[in-house]
């Protein structure tokens, strides 16, 4: 599954995702920058966050309750803010954008 990922300077990255795995593993196996992932998936950094492209919104569904939570901890939340552990990958998400913020926490 084709996952576009825009690191933080603006370069865009489309990486071949498995299904099944999160877009955060798709990231950080093919060394997209800005992606951090410290808790390694566990819903509970913040350091995996990132911006859904708004026309991708509904298909990727908003963050549930303690994904919703810990997005607090995420540096300039905005309405697309998702933590990729959270986001597993499935077909429905081929050509998926998802936008790296220039830090985490
Ligand atoms: Fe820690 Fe996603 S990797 S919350």
């Amino acid at each position: 599954v084709k996952i576009i990922y825009i690191e933080p300077d603006g370069s865009e990255r489309p990486i071949e995702v498995e299904e099944g795995r999160s877009v955060m593993e798709g990231a950080v196996a093919n060394g997209i920058r800005g992606i951090v992932a410290e808790c390694g998936g566990a819903c509970s950094c913040a350091t995996c966050h990132a911006y859904i492209d708004a026309a991708w919104a509904e298909t990727v569904g908003a963050p549930a309750g303690d994904e919703a939570e810990m997005l607090d901890f995420a540096y300039e939340r905005a309405p697309g803010s998702r933590l990729t552990c959270q986001i597993e990958v499935t077909d429905a998400l081929e050509g998926l954008r998802v936008r790296i913020p220039e830090k985490q926490g």
